[in-house]
């Protein structure tokens, strides 16, 4: 496995290159970030220009990984992931596939709280506290950096 890093006009990017012994086949990311806050559908919009999609994460290898790339925040606002739901009871969803993958682990202690009632979007805590890397459901309308997956 091997990591490398590329700096680039205003934004941050990082190629991470996950090769396979066994099948010899290579798959390979790039995750950016929107050094300007937005909320969760324009977050997206952001995410999407040049066909990219907010970040899906699928493992908890992945949710670390993208926890230690991304700029340690002191304090709120921090990262939205592209996990999502529409109504208050509906499972959370990934965008792009509909994947609802959650790691036992995943939410900060005492989240999802839904402490607006309309909690329906997640940001990452990329601090140096003991909820680092952890989930918490924000209301959307909300502004946190926007973090972006795409293929290399
Ligand atoms: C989209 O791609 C163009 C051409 O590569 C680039 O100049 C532009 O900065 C990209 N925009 C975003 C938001 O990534
Ligand atoms: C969903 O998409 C992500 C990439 O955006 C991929 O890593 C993951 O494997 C996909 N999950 C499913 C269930 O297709
Ligand atoms: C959501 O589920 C809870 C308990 O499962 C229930 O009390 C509540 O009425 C449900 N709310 C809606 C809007 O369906
Ligand atoms: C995800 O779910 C939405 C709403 O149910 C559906 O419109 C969309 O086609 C689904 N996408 C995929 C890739 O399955
Ligand atoms: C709920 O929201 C209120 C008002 O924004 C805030 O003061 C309070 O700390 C929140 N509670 C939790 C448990 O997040
Ligand atoms: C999100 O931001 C855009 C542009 O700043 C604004 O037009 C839109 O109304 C906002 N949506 C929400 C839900 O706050």
């Amino acid at each position: 496995m091997k990591w490398i890093l590329i700096f680039a006009f205003g934004e941050f990017f990082v190629t991470k290159f996950l090769s396979c012994s066994l099948t010899e086949t290579t798959s390979a990311w790039t995750y950016h970030y929107s050094k300007v806050p937005m909320n969760w559908t324009k977050a997206r919009e952001w995410c999407q220009i040049n066909y990219t999609d907010m970040v899906v994460l699928q493992n908890q290898k992945e949710n670390d990984y993208l926890i230690s790339i991304l700029p340690v925040r002191r304090q709120s606002p921090y990262y939205w992931i592209g996990i999502t739901k529409n109504k208050l009871n509906e499972t959370w969803t990934w965008v792009g596939n509909n994947s609802t993958w959650i790691g036992e682990d995943s939410w900060a202690a005492n989240e999802p709280n839904n402490n607006h009632s309309t909690e329906f979007c997640v940001e990452i805590y990329v601090n140096k506290a003991a909820n680092r890397g952890k989930w918490n459901d924000e209301k959307c309308a909300n502004k946190k950096y926007p973090v972006r997956k795409a293929r290399v």
